[in-house]
């Protein structure tokens, strides 16, 4: 069944877990797609786990454009979602719709994701007057890395949550159509959850979120620069893909591989006449 907003509002409304995972290409969202996941969001965390940046500012609307056209062609169930890389939203309203629009009309996206609260209120609405479904991002939101000097967790205090919670408020009364909280401590991103009446996506939230979404790469053990205390290793998949490049570097050296069965034929007189 096609995962949209509205099986996704419905999934909130009848407390049935909402599932999200990241996927920059084309294979990769046809088995995360096929695994039964209900949205896969293509993160501007492509600019590190894809092309090793060490924060998602560098990372370009057109990086975001040739990701997210194949993950969409890899993809036939999941809601696809677009994450709007630092300054195609920030500048203008103008700005904003123009990249929301190129990520849906380019990318074929069916929402995009953008990081802040009340601040982009405006950039949210005027978006999804265009039909372009927004996903909210608050809590840690990376594109503000240098704001917040750090990776951070978000909301500790009871201004901070005061805040959050009003940020939340705001996006949700602007349109958005569901919001990641990430790196918010699990009792305030389960108030935020029962206080808003669209679909939260935790983070390093908690399990009091409408549904969850991680980094593929960290899922797996894939990625080895850092392990956020959130993560969970479902599948040493690292490990596995290291031992599996080794063993055919092992069998390319000494012969082994390609055996007769990987190999095409061609009759012996046509070889013997080149001689
Ligand atoms: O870019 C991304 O992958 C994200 C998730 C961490 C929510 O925004």
């Amino acid at each position: 069944m096609k995962n949209t907003v509205i099986t996704i509002q419905q999934a909130k409304e009848q407390g049935e877990k909402i599932t999200m995972l990241t996927a920059y290409d084309y294979s990769m969202a046809k088995l995360i797609d096929e695994a039964g996941i209900n949205m896969i969001l293509v993160g501007d965390s492509l600019g590190m786990v894809m092309l090793g940046y060490e924060d998602t500012l560098s990372v370009t609307m057109e990086d975001m454009i040739h990701h997210t056209k194949a993950v969409a062609r890899g993809t036939k169930n999941a809601m696809v979602v677009a994450d709007m890389p630092f300054l195609s939203y920030q500048t203008s309203v103008y700005d904003a719709v123009c990249n929301a629009g190129r990520l849906m009309k380019e990318g074929r996206a069916q929402a995009v994701k953008l990081e802040g609260g009340s601040a982009f209120a405006e950039h949210i609405r005027k978006i999804t007057e265009a039909s372009i479904p927004v996903v909210g991002h608050l809590g840690l939101t990376p594109q503000s890395l240098n704001a917040f000097g750090g990776f951070k967790v978000q909301g500790k205090s009871e201004e901070a949550a005061k805040k959050l919670l009003e940020d939340a408020k705001a996006v949700e009364q602007a349109g958005a159509v569901a919001v990641v909280l990430e790196c918010v401590p699990a009792k305030l991103a389960e108030l935020i959850t029962k206080k808003l009446h669209i679909p939260t996506i935790g983070i390093g939230a908690g399990a009091g979120c409408d549904g969850q979404v991680l980094v593929y790469q960290d899922m797996l053990a894939m990625f080895g620069d850092f392990k956020p205390k959130f993560v969970k290793h479902f599948g040493d998949i690292g490990t596995m893909m290291k031992e599996a490049f080794e063993a055919y570097g092992k069998e390319v050296k000494s012969g082994v591989f390609p055996a007769p069965e990987h190999t095409f034929k061609i009759d012996d007189d046509v070889i013997e006449k080149l001689y």
